[in-house]
């Protein structure tokens, strides 16, 4: 399945963490876009979607929440609750993602801009493009 459990890089101090995320060093593609997700109530679901070229990395900086992720083949699900472990989503995975705790912060990295056409919303296209 197109996705990978990466370890972040930390600089640790008695004065705190800091976190770096690199084009094409730790970050497997060349960032085009950020974004970060919060304040999500535990009883919402989010993604239920797969992407056809993007590439994203995600970083739970606070909190936690789990990812359902598909390849139209199998199912995984993935708990990220710490800042020094990212999930890489690669592109044509299906994925859901829920339980998220109140405290939750989620910063996505991402391999392009915005394109609402590049995703795919409906799971049944999502199969049926997994089966060509
Ligand atoms: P969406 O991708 O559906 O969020 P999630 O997968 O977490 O459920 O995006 C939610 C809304 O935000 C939707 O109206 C599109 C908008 N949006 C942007 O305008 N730019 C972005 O970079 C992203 C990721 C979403």
């Amino acid at each position: 399945m197109n996705f990978q459990l990466m370890k972040n890089t930390v600089h640790s101090s008695i004065h705190g963490e800091l976190f770096v995320f690199e084009n094409l060093k730790n970050v497997p593609f060349a960032i085009k876009r950020v974004y970060c997700i919060k304040n999500v109530p535990s009883s919402s679901l989010r993604g239920e979607h797969a992407h056809t070229k993007l590439e994203q990395l995600v970083i739970c900086l606070s909190g936690s929440c789990k990812f359902l992720l598909d390849d139209g083949k199998s199912k995984k699900v993935i708990e990220l609750n710490s800042p020094h472990t990212s999930l890489f989503i690669g592109k044509n995975l299906w994925r859901e993602m829920y339980d998220f705790s109140p405290d939750c912060i989620l910063m996505v990295l991402a391999s392009d801009f915005y394109d609402p056409e590049e995703y795919i919303r409906d799971y049944q296209t999502f199969l049926k493009l997994c089966s060509e």
